[in-house]
């Protein structure tokens, strides 16, 4: 069998996840490089085992386009794209910390990141269009590639009943269903609160029967143990 085909059967049999992890974890401005190459380091060892999709969020760089962009008259659909370019930047400092170990390229769209992803190399990605978050981007190319988890990298280390920051008695959940969670986020959509995983990224993981895994990514260990489907500290959100 030729090469690129013996790749192609590996990728079909290895579990696939998806890493959704969002820009305060990537880019908090503390140590950003070290953690990005401890990061990096990480998920080459993990792709070893398992295939991987990482999709970067935007964090502050994205915060500082939309907000300047807004008070200059931008419209909707013009601030996401700036949000969006600022995920696809994110992309690009983890595919360079990657190095060989990555497919060499940010795809622009879900169709070409499930492409990309045949190669057998970590696809790494920020948005794709607007209207959404970068957390819908990871359900929909967990749902195209038959994904079997995805692991929400994020500043909180759980799913709580509301903000711990605010409410120190919050209550922290270990375990959740899909529909629980789904629950969670529409309060909170209704609210006008920023969502612990963007509702459409839920419904569509719903859907495809997808876990969601919530844990704090900038615990390397923490983050490698949900993306082998190990014992998290975090929140196991199952779609069963
Ligand atoms: P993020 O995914 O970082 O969204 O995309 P967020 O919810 O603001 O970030 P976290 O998870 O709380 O850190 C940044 C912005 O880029 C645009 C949206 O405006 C989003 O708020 N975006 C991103 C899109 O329009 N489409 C995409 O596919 C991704």
């Amino acid at each position: 069998m030729r090469e690129t085909s013996v790749i192609k059967v590996l990728v079909i049999l290895v579990e696939k996840i998806v890493v959704s992890i969002g820009g305060s974890v990537l880019i908090p401005g503390e140590d950003d490089p070290s953690y990005i190459r401890k990061l990096a380091d990480m998920l080459t060892d993990a792709s070893k085992i398992v295939s991987l999709v990482i999709i970067c969020g935007g964090g502050k760089i994205s915060r500082y386009y939309v907000n300047t962009g807004r008070q200059l008259g931008g419209s909707v659909d013009e601030l996401d794209m700036m949000g969006i370019g600022a995920t696809r930047l994110n992309a690009e400092l983890l595919r360079i910390a990657l190095g060989g170990a990555a497919y060499n390229g940010v795809p622009n769209t879900v169709d070409e990141a499930v492409s990309a992803f045949a190669d057998g190399k970590i696809v790494v990605m920020g948005g794709t269009e607007p209207g959404h978050t970068t957390d819908a981007v990871a359900a929909m190319i967990a749902g195209k590639i038959g994904g079997i988890r995805i692991v929400n990298a994020t500043a909180v280390d759980a799913v709580y009943s509301d903000d711990p920051k605010k409410d120190p008695n919050a209550k922290r959940f270990s375990n959740l269903t899909i529909k629980e969670l789904s629950n969670i986020v529409y309060a909170e959509h209704d609210a006008g609160r920023s969502s612990v995983f963007d509702p459409l990224g839920v419904k569509l993981a719903m859907r495809d029967r997808i876990d969601i895994l919530m844990v704090d990514g900038r615990d390397i260990d923490e983050l490698k143990n949900a993306i082998l489907g190990k014992k998290i500290k975090g929140t196991t959100v199952s779609s069963q």
